[in-house]
């Protein structure tokens, strides 16, 4: 969402489009999560900051009922060890008091040593979280690609739009069997555009339901994220926007 920054919204027109997509979706908070991804997409967390803040204050202007936090999509690499040792990356949030990072495997590999990373990640307190595993090449091959990562202790989030079919039956199928599994810890948008890669939790959430359950579905795109991005909205625990109550009870 945050413009011109990565290959998401170009400019704030495009930005604006989103965040009012995202509001209309039923979505009340949000955590952006720019890639950061070398010779690529060379984003900090010093660098997104005045980005973030200009944002926000575009959205208040404009009266967006959209709360806003900031991290970042970090592509698997080493020297995402660098980046972290440096303080440049910005966390998803925060999981049974660790910082959470969000790590993004290249869509049609699992490099070598990805496993050791991630390793190497937990065993310094910090809880990797997968995004989109179920659109890896390899994890669509093969399910049990995924498997090493799980074991170890990483946390999965799933793309919403791959649970209702966006991108492919395969996507789709390898999504549902994490479900299955009890393996994903949240839902997200990926949101790029308004055309191609819209807002689309609610939808995600509802195909979830038929597959989790209503109760799990709702846990998946509110209560644990809320609990693990607390940090970006004022504190540990559910946010004043959790009385809210589009969900129905039980
Ligand atoms: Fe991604």
């Amino acid at each position: 969402m945050l413009p011109a920054v990565d290959d998401g919204a170009r400019n704030l027109d495009d930005a604006l489009a989103l965040a009012t997509a995202a509001v209309g979706n039923g979505i009340e908070k949000c955590v952006l999560t720019p890639h950061m991804h070398e010779g690529r997409y060379d984003n900090t967390a010093k660098s997104l900051k005045g980005h973030f803040d200009a944002f926000r204050d575009t959205l208040a202007r404009h009266e967006l009922d959209l709360q806003l936090g900031l991290a970042a999509e970090v592509r698997i690499g080493i020297e995402v060890l660098i980046w972290l040792e440096a303080g440049l990356v910005p966390f998803l949030g925060d999981y049974q008091g660790k910082p959470v990072l969000l790590l993004e495997l290249p869509h049609g590999q699992i490099p070598p040593g990805s496993d050791k990373l991630t390793r190497r990640l937990i065993d310094q307190g910090i809880q990797p979280m997968i995004a989109h595993p179920e659109r890896n090449k390899y994890v669509i091959r093969d399910l049990s690609a995924i498997y090493p990562f799980v074991e170890m202790g990483c946390l999965l989030q799933v793309t919403a739009g791959s649970v209702v079919g966006q991108f492919g039956p395969y996507a789709r199928e390898r999504a549902a069997e994490l479900l299955e599994r009890g393996w994903v810890t949240i839902l997200a948008t990926d949101a790029h555009s308004i055309d191609w890669r819209p807002p689309n939790l609610a939808e995600g959430r509802m195909a979830a339901a038929e597959i989790v359950g209503e109760a799990e579905s709702w846990e998946l795109v509110r209560h644990r994220p809320e609990q693990i991005a607390a940090m970006h909205f004022g504190g540990p625990g559910p946010g004043p926007s959790d009385t809210a109550g589009t969900e129905p009870p039980g």
